[in-house]
């Protein structure tokens, strides 16, 4: 089967040219299915649902996330969010030892993720700049490393062994953000030896939004005690039991009712990637990113996220002039992309879209920069 077979299976590329799977992938025609299974399921089995998969869906659906990201069966679960993933991983080291109370933090992280640390009085939260400066910062005061595998704004691969290896050799823990890499970039979470690993749907893997999930290495979660839990995390939830007893494994990372629509909607995008093979994908984003910049440089734009194929992630920055404003006329002619401020316009194709695609809306933005047309929105804010 070729990868644009799979193309039939997306309606949205019937009517755009979509580039923007690194913010929103495309929604697999499967997925509306399932929400019509969901909402079939509430009406004829009522209650009987919850024994009959509802309750355990965090795990079963956290299992296949795991298949995708080298997890062990029993060690992902699902979330609302990244921040909620990243709370309960925080919330498993308080209250916090004033002599280990420092969180090294990678300035490219997601912003949500350092609002969280910024908000937490007991810590101490140490911005630095790259992955080197990470290595060097990691010192006996440090608690926890959060990191991300593929920088949301740059695009840039980190090399997250070399921040764990210096972690591990001081007593700290890493919390890898691989959002932006589940789904593109292969990515084994048990040869690289991370503490916990976060990430959501949305984008790469296709799931849709309230689909985060959480990782945590085994032999941690048989031990840690995330004090942000529910009534999921207990080892007899439906005791009621007065006294906390955690549940084993990765259970005891759960909060309270799960999100069961989104868990419906999430698994036709996690089948597809399975189907398709993350290596195969990455093999053609390679090949779909070097043709963007090759574009990119026939132009003569800038080109801000990283050349190199080894710490290229999906996505490719294109640095236009104006260009908020040449994305804004990009989306009025149906090629849906998004910008960052002080980068460019983001282009992330995935395994669905077509060489002339990428042809097609290289050549639009040339164009819009030369005839001016992007100028009618100078001034105007996009959101997305
Ligand atoms: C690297 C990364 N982490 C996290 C998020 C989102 O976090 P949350 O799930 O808390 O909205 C994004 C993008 O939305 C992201 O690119």
């Amino acid at each position: 089967m070729e990868l644009t077979d799979y193309r039939a299976q997306f309606p949205i590329l019937g009517e755009t040219t979509y580039l923007i799977n690194h913010s929103l992938g495309a929604m697999p025609a499967r997925a509306e299915e399932r929400v019509a299974e969901y909402a079939h399921t509430w009406k004829t089995r009522g209650i009987r649902a919850w024994a009959e998969g509802w309750w355990t869906m965090p795990l079963t659906v956290g299992d296949q996330i795991g298949r995708i990201i080298g997890a062990p069966a029993g060690s992902t679960v699902m979330h609302q969010n990244v921040a909620i993933a990243e709370a309960i991983a925080l919330s498993c080291f308080h209250p916090v030892d004033p002599l280990r109370n420092r969180v090294v933090y990678e300035e490219g992280n997601f912003p949500s993720v350092r609002y969280l640390y910024q908000a937490q009085p007991d810590l101490e939260v140490v911005v630095v700049p790259d992955d080197d400066a990470i290595v060097d910062a990691i010192d006996e005061r440090t608690l926890l490393v959060p990191i991300t595998h593929v920088l949301f704004k740059t695009g840039e691969i980190q090399d997250v062994a070399a921040i764990v290896r210096r972690a591990h050799e001081v007593g700290a823990h890493v919390i890898l953000d691989a959002y932006q890499s589940a789904g593109i970039v292969p990515l084994d979470v048990t040869a690289l030896n991370v503490d916990f690993a976060v990430g959501g749907s949305v984008k790469w893997l296709c799931g849709g939004p309230g689909n985060g999930w959480l990782y945590v290495r085994p032999d941690l979660a048989e031990v840690l005690e995330p004090t942000f839990m529910g009534w999921q995390a207990h080892a007899r939830p439906f005791a009621f039991e007065p006294e906390l007893e955690y549940a084993d494994g990765a259970a005891r990372f759960l909060t309270g009712t799960p999100n069961v629509p989104a868990l419906y909607a999430a698994t036709p995008g996690y089948d597809l990637i399975e189907e398709v093979g993350v290596e195969t994908i990455r093999a053609n984003s390679l090949r779909q990113t070097q043709l963007l910049i090759d574009l990119a440089d026939a132009a003569g734009f800038d080109v801000a996220s990283p050349r190199d194929p080894a710490r290229r992630g999906g996505t490719v920055t294109i640095r236009t002039p104006e260009f908020e404003a040449v994305h804004k006329e990009l989306s009025e002619r149906a090629i849906l992309c998004d910008f960052r401020p002080d980068a460019g316009i983001r282009l992330g194709p995935h395994f669905y879209t077509t060489d002339e695609e990428l042809r097609y809306a290289g050549s639009q933005i040339a164009e819009i920069v030369a005839s001016g047309a992007h100028e009618k929105h100078l001034g105007a804010v996009a959101r997305f």
